[in-house]
């Protein structure tokens, strides 16, 4: 299992975005992929069509109260893809926290104590636009890094401190840490300002900037608001070609594994070495015998 913290201490750069497409353009090839929400706003949460008003356990009950999270992952609508929600209680998390010794290991510790945690191929992590302790916890579990990035001025702004923050976890917390890319968000091509910012992440970033860009595409902003994934919003979109062409660049970027199982209403290879849940028409799943099955998966179809 991979697991990415996407991050960037500034807000509206296109991290929610880039987790929930970047996750379901992983998820159609075939790769079973987790979410998790780990900003109070619960943008993600929301995108992923979840009421964060509604859901009784989030990230929280994982961060102060040690529920498994085992317990808190949920099934969305799109095949293959999972949710841990997030709520605004979250808010408070950094404040209970503060005095707590190892509070930035509470989240790696879930992960490894969770014993479904290999089925999933990769595990996304939704940051905050903050370097507390929820981000601390994100970069601790992650073993690769994505940071978006607008491209407008000032965007630069506040990297050297995020990178200062994440070498500081490599050499105190998580040896393995590796920033993944660097990958420019809303990129308006017909702009000089864009290429000129372009040109400037180069300068400072060169190889971690990623080939794919994200272009600006009503689409995307679009979708959050109908609880859907750019796939399922707009699969003809610019947005869709986007971040479709930045999950096969990630894939190799990390180098990940083939997926075990084949994309979206393909047959599972015979030698899936997991358990694949088996969607019914009356929503609930069932699974193959196993000591321990994965998360129930949702119906894609419906
Ligand atoms: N490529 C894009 N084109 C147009 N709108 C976008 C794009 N990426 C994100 N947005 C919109 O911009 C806003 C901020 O993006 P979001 O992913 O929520 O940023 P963050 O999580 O960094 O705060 C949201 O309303 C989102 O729908
Ligand atoms: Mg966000």
């Amino acid at each position: 299992m991979k697991s990415i913290a996407v991050i960037n201490q500034k807000g509206g750069v296109g991290k929610t975005t880039t987790t929930v497409n970047l996750g379901a353009g992983l998820a159609r090839k075939g790769y079973r992929v987790l979410l998790l929400d780990m900003d109070p706003q619960a943008n993600l949460t929301v995108h992923v069509d979840k009421r964060p008003d509604l859901e009784s356990s989030t990230l929280t009950n994982l961060l102060v109260e040690d529920v498994p999270l085992k317990e808190l992952v949920q099934p969305t609508a799109v095949e293959n893809l999972f949710v841990v929600p997030s709520d605004t209680s979250l808010a408070g998390v950094e404040q209970v926290l503060a005095n707590r010794i190892g509070r930035e290991t509470i989240l790696r510790e879930a992960i490894e104590a969770y014993p479904d945690a290999g089925v999933f191929d990769f595990v996304l992590f939704d940051c905050p636009p903050s370097l507390g302790v929820l981000s601390a916890n994100a970069l601790v579990a992650a073993d690769h890094v994505v940071i978006p990035m607008q491209a407008e001025y000032l965007s630069l702004q506040g990297m050297a401190k995020l990178l200062e923050v994440i070498q500081l976890v490599q050499k105190r917390l998580n040896p393995q840490i590796k920033i993944a890319c660097v990958l420019p968000c809303m990129l308006d091509a017909r702009t000089n300002l864009s290429t000129e910012v372009l040109r400037e992440i180069d300068t400072h970033f060169g190889s971690m900037l990623a080939r794919s860009r994200i272009r600006n595409n009503v689409k995307l902003a679009e979708a959050p608001s109908f609880g859907r994934t750019i796939f399922e919003h707009a699969p003809d979109s610019n947005g869709a070609r986007d971040y479709e062409a930045f999950a096969t660049e990630f894939v190799t970027m990390v180098g990940a594994a083939p997926p075990r199982s084949t994309p979206a209403g393909g047959a599972a290879p015979a030698s899936t070495p997991t358990p694949t849940a088996t969607p019914t028409t009356n929503g609930a799943a069932s699974t193959p015998a196993s000591d321990e099955p994965p998360p129930a998966a949702a119906d894609a179809s419906a």
